[in-house]
C-alpha cells in the first residue's frame, strides 16, 4: 500500500473522511503540497503531525471539505471588519451593498447581516449571498443550524438573532430578508456591480492561479470606489497592486 493510500485510511477512521471518493489526482496533488508547505516529507509523517495538532487537523479539513462553514469563522478577522472597516464605510454611506461570494450553508451572510446591523437598519444593508452548489444554497435558505456551526457567536447576539428549537437554532426572519440567496459561478458568470464590500473566503485555495487572478481582476472591478475585498485567513494576495488592490490589514484590500 503507497504512503498516500495508508494517509487515506487513517484519515478515514480518525475523521470519517472518505478521500478514496474525491479526485485522486487533484486532492493528492492538494494535499501534497499543503504537506510540504508545513515541511513533512511523507504522508505517515504529516499524519503523525495531525494526530497531535489539532490546528493541523483543521487546516487539513478545511482543504478538504469544501462546504465547510462556521458562523465568524476566524472571530478576529471579524472583529477588524466590524471595528476598522465598515467604520469607515459608515461615515460616507448611508445604505451598504455587501457580497458573500461562495456562501456555502449561509454562515457568513447571515455573521456579515449580525455586523452590519451593528451600523446600519437592517432595512439599508443589501446582501447578495452566492454559491455554485444548490444544495448549500437550498439550506443557507433555511437558515437552521446544530450548536456547533455557532460556537463562536457571542450570546448576546445569539439570543437577539437566533430562535432555539430543540437541538437547533434559527436565523431569525428579519437578518434573512436583507439576504439574497442567488447561484453563481465564480469561474463563469458575470459579477455584481457597485458592491462597497466583496468576502470571499476560502473557496480561491481550490482555484489554479490564472483562476485566481482572473477572479482578483473581476472582484476588483466589481467593487464600487473604495470597496474592501475580505479573503480567507490562508489567502493573502501575493503583490495586490498587480490587481488594482492596496492592504487595509492582514486579509482586507481596498480598491485603489
Ligand atoms: C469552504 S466553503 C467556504 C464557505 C464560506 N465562504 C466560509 O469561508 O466559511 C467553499 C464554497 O465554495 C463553493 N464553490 C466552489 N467552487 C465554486 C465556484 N466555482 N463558484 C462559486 N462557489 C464555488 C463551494 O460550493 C463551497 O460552498
Amino acid at each position: 500500500m503507497s504512503d498516500y493510500q495508508a494517509f487515506i485510511g487513517h484519515i478515514h477512521k480518525k475523521t470519517g473522511l472518505d478521500l478514496s471518493l474525491y479526485k485522486e489526482v487533484q486532492m493528492k496533488r492538494r494535499l501534497t503540497s499543503l504537506r510540504n508547505k508545513r515541511g513533512y516529507g511523507t504522508f505517515q509523517d504529516y499524519f503523525s503531525a495531525i494526530n497531535s495538532d489539532q490546528q493541523l487537523l483543521q487546516e487539513f479539513l478545511d482543504k478538504v471539505t469544501i462546504n465547510v462553514s462556521e458562523f465568524y469563522r476566524n472571530p478576529t478577522r471579524w472583529k477588524v471588519l466590524e471595528d476598522k472597516i465598515l467604520p469607515s464605510f459608515q461615515k460616507e454611506k448611508r445604505k451598504i451593498k455587501i457580497w458573500s461570494a461562495a456562501c456555502s450553508t449561509g454562515e457568513e451572510p447571515y455573521t456579515l447581516a449580525i455586523i452590519a446591523n451593528q451600523l446600519w437598519d437592517l432595512k439599508d444593508i443589501e446582501i447578495i449571498a452566492t454559491d455554485i452548489d444548490p444544495n448549500v444554497l437550498a439550506r443557507a435558505r433555511q437558515g437552521i443550524y446544530n450548536a456547533r456551526a455557532l460556537q463562536e457567536v457571542p450570546p448576546a447576539i445569539k439570543k437577539k438573532y437566533f430562535h432555539q428549537e430543540g437541538e437547533t437554532f434559527k436565523v431569525d426572519e428579519k437578518l434573512r430578508n436583507a439576504i439574497t440567496f442567488k447561484h453563481h459561478n465564480l469561474l463563469a458568470d458575470s459579477y455584481p456591480n457597485n458592491v462597497d464590500l466583496i468576502v470571499c473566503r476560502n473557496v480561491l485555495i481550490y482555484f489554479t492561479e490564472d483562476a485566481k487572478n482572473q477572479i482578483y481582476h473581476n472582484f476588483n472591478k466589481s467593487l464600487a470606489n473604495n470597496g474592501v475585498f475580505f479573503v480567507g485567513s490562508t489567502e493573502q494576495i501575493f503583490s495586490p497592486e498587480k490587481y488594482g488592490f492596496k492592504v487595509l490589514d492582514t486579509f482586507f484590500y481596498g480598491k485603489i
